[in-house]
């Protein structure tokens, strides 16, 4: 055969053709990788529906008799047998894992008691099972607000519906328990009529609101991450009704929500050592993300940890939300060509390095809690130590933000690290002025850092009495949460379903 120059000499036309073929193929090439990068979901459902039920009927398994297959893949939410390097389903208790937290969070219901989260499934019972609801730090009692049930359940809604939305909020959250039972489920993220996705938690559509965005507006695959936003997100709770806000105002990096925080003085507990007053950082996975190149390029959180799967010819979501780390051929694979372990070891390689950084942090903020102590302890004046302790809620606050995001690190690896290094950087200014104040008191040692090598050591040297703790935690389990149960099956009777 001769070569195909020459052949083109011979007939000019073949040129155009292979000219047009080109065109063709690279016009094809272009339109799937838009569509596998964009991933706009499809109208990919048609069904008979079984079931008529109210717009905030709360029972999953209602709704899942008109979307089965969603409803199944949803119950396995349940399943803990999958744990990653640092995340997934599995129950980890932190503080054992990593007791420095117990002293960061001293004077704090965390320090008592803190796992880390599984799938949507044990919403409810998470909560119920946790040492922190109502019980009592440093012999206070302490009962969380209602406003801690916002992101457990599509009860909340419904309550909401019924009472008012500020009315919801207020007491402590033992007054709702008996409401509060089904876990975050359909009527959390889906419109009973027409099955589109909705927002139904106030606090991300006032925030939006006072940022001049109308959340009614964004597109379809803003939403794909939007439902996730009104629990994945850092909050907090405002004034004396506990009115859940979310601190946007001036911008969603860690910074933009300090500064909003200081201007309002806002603190959510005085730490008991240092007495610093401090921030808690809740699980900023929206803002971090949204800071990362996945978001950048247009994904959503459902593109990952909600996947599209096959069931018999018929294409539809995953609603298995879990970590995408297992399920790499529905999720990385969709977009990227690397193996399964490459793609493992990309994701462990950014958290890795990230969480080097942040366990310096953490000892640094251990050492300058117990250093302020001590000042407090030699007679140092309120004055004297102002500057130092807003420099360790500063530093706290970044160490946080990273470490309560728990995708934070893959999702946006750069920012994580950006705010881990600038909080080093305040919490060394932090010790450094401690230095210096310890000094003119006549401390000139080094202090030694206390032996919390243990969570139960590290418990016993912030003074929490656990043996306590856990009596009544046993008290709560065996005779509140069975009455509430009780009270939920009669209520839930009289809800209105027609089979048709
Ligand atoms: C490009 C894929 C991708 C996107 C998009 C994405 N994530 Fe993730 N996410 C991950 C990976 C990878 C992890 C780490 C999983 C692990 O360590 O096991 C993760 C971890 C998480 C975790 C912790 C999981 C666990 O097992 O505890 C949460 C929560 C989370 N992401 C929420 C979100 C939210 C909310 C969004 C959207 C705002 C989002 N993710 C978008 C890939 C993604
Ligand atoms: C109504 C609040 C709410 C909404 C909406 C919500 N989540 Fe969650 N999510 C939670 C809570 C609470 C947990 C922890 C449950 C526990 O540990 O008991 C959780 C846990 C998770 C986990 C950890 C699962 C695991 O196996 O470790 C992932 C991943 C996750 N959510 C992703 C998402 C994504 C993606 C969306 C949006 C499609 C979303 N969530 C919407 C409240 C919510
Ligand atoms: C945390 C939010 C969330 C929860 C909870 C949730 N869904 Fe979805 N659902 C989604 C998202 C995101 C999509 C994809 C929507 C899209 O891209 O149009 C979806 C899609 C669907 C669809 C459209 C068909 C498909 O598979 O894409 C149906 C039907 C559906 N969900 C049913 C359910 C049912 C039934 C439940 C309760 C058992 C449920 N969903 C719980 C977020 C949620
Ligand atoms: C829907 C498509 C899509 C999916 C799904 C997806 N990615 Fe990506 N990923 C991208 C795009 C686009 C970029 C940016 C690359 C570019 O534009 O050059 C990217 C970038 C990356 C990078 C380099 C950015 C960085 O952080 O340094 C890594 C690593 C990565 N992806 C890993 C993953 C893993 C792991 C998963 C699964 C948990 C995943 N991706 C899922 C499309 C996707």
């Amino acid at each position: 055969m001769k070569p195909i120059g020459e052949q083109i000499k011979e007939k000019p036309w073949l040129g155009w053709i292979i000219f047009l073929c080109t065109i063709i193929i690279v016009f094809f090439l272009g339109l799937l990788a838009s569509s596998i990068i964009e991933r706009r979901a499809e109208a990919v459902f048609a069904y008979t529906p079984e079931v008529e039920h109210s717009q905030w009927e709360p029972r999953n398994e209602i709704w899942g008799k008109n979307f089965p297959r969603q409803y199944n893949r949803y119950m396995q939410t349940s399943d803990t047998s999958f744990a990653s390097k640092y995340n997934g389903g599995a129950m980890r208790d932190m503080l054992e894992e990593d007791p420095r937290l117990v002293v960061l969070w001293a004077g704090y219901a965390f320090s008592k008691d803190y796992s880390q989260g599984r799938g949507h499934f044990y919403a409810i019972t998470d909560i119920q099972q946790n040492l922190r609801p109502g019980s009592p730090v440093d012999g206070a009692k302490s009962p969380l607000p209602n406003t801690c049930w916002t992101c457990k359940s599509p009860d909340v809604p419904r309550v909401m519906q019924e009472v008012g939305i500020a009315e919801f909020y207020k007491g402590s959250w033992e007054t709702r328990g008996h409401e509060i039972v089904n876990f975050i489920g359909c009527a959390d993220c889906h419109d009973a009529q027409n099955m589109n996705l909705r927002i139904t938690r106030p606090a991300l559509i006032e925030a939006f609101d006072r940022r001049g965005v109308d959340i009614n507006k964004v597109s379809h695959q803003e939403m794909r991450s939007l439902v996730c936003a009104q629990c994945h997100v850092e909050y907090y709770f405002q004034g004396d009704g506990k009115y859940l806000a979310f601190p946007w105002d001036n911008g969603f990096t860690a910074e933009n929500m300090e500064e909003y925080y200081d201007s309002y003085s806002f603190a959510d507990w005085t730490h008991s050592i240092s007495k610093t007053p401090m921030l808690k950082a809740q699980h900023p996975d929206y803002e971090l993300f949204m800071t990362g190149i996945h978001a950048q390029r247009g994904l959503s959180c459902a593109d990952c940890h909600m996947p599209y799967m096959n069931e018999g010819g018929q294409k539809f979501t995953d609603h298995k939300i879990q970590s995408p780390l297992n399920n790499i051929a529905n999720t990385c694979q969709v977009c990227h060509r690397e193996e399964t372990s490459k793609l493992i070891a990309n994701v462990y390689e950014r958290q890795d390095k990230i969480k080097q950084n942040r366990d310096k942090l953490e000892e640094l903020l251990v050492r300058a809690h117990v250093e302020a102590g001590k000042a407090w302890e030699l007679g140092a004046k309120e004055t004297e130590m102002q500057a130092i302790l807003q420099n360790i809620r500063h530093a706290q606050w970044r160490w946080d933000f990273i470490a309560a995001s728990h995708g934070g690190s893959f999702h946006s690896p750069i920012e994580s690290a950006r705010i881990i290094s600038t909080g080093i950087d305040i919490a060394q200014e932090a010790r450094i002025k401690l230095a210096r104040l310890l000094a003119t008191y006549g401390y000139n040692n080094e202090l030694p850092y206390p032996d919390i090598s243990t969570k139960a050591k590290a418990q016993k040297f912030i003074g929490l009495d656990t043996e306590k703790l856990r009596n009544e935690k046993d008290r709560f389990l065996k005779e509140v949460i069975p009455q509430w149960k009780k009270q939920a099956e009669e209520r839930e009777k009289n809800y209105e379903t027609k089979n048709i």
